[in-house]
């Protein structure tokens, strides 16, 4: 099975997809009350966050992506919940702002759409020069578990949108392919390859959470949360 990082059919179930996942919105949200600027999301979807975000902040979230499919769905949703999103087709490797940003985020483990760690670097790098001095980047992505992996590997999931899992154990990748047609793939990265590209970005931790409510990141936590910002010079 070839690796296919986003497929357009998987916008036709990805309401469904991701209803199971709400307990990541308060937390961008109050992301997003504390930026008193720009707001851009990274990889922004149908709007399932940026939505929300808006609604709170009254401002527009600026959101780039790839598929044509999920930003009309973007556009759509946004129109009905009256308000403004400024949709851009574009690939998150190649980010550029109008303003740098407050915030930057990125959620529902898309950095994972990445294939290579030069595809996050560059992510990176282009995040680090789009935001402000004071400004942050936060993210999320699953920790690898080879236990589940093992467990999921070639099965057949019902939920939440049926599909087959395969798990290229030595690629680092995932591949869902939904029953009814369009695949993705997700490829893990370790806590160290997340610090590394933290690192070569001149950015800094400013938190790392185990959970949205900002339970502490600890050794059998299933998702790393982190909040970054530009590294902060030592004070002379
Ligand atoms: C799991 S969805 C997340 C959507 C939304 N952020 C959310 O939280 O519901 C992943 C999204 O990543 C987008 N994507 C994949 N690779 C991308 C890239 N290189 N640049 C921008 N968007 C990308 C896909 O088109 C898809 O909309």
């Amino acid at each position: 099975m070839a690796p296919m990082s986003w497929d357009e059919a998987f916008a036709n179930r990805y309401e469904e997809w991701s209803a199971p996942m709400t307990a990541d919105i308060s937390f961008y949200v109050e992301l997003a009350r504390e930026a008193d600027g720009p707001l851009v999301e990274l990889a922004i979807g149908n709007g399932r966050v940026a939505i929300p975000v808006a609604q709170a902040t009254g401002r527009s979230v600026a959101g780039v992506d790839t598929s044509p499919a999920m930003l009309e769905q973007a556009q759509r949703n946004a129109a009905r919940a009256g308000v403004t999103l400024d949709l851009r087709l574009a690939d998150m490797r190649e980010l550029t702002v109008n303003e740098p940003a407050a915030l930057i985020y990125c959620p529902f483990r898309s950095l994972q759409h990445l294939p290579t760690w030069a595809d996050r670097r560059r992510t990176f790098e282009r995040v680090a020069a789009c935001l402000r001095s004071d400004g942050r980047f936060a993210w999320n992505a699953f920790v690898f578990d080879h236990r589940l992996a093992a467990q999921y590997d070639g099965q057949h999931r019902d939920k939440p949108v049926p599909h087959r899992v395969h798990y290229a154990i030595a690629e680092n990748r995932i591949d869902l392919t939904l029953d009814g047609g369009g695949k993705s793939s997700l490829w893990w990265a370790t806590k160290n390859e997340w610090l590394g590209l933290i690192d070569v970005a001149g950015l800094e931790v400013e938190a790392l959470y185990g959970s949205f409510t900002r339970e502490p990141f600890t050794e059998n936590s299933g998702e790393y949360i982190f909040i970054t910002r530009p590294r902060q010079l030592p004070k002379s």
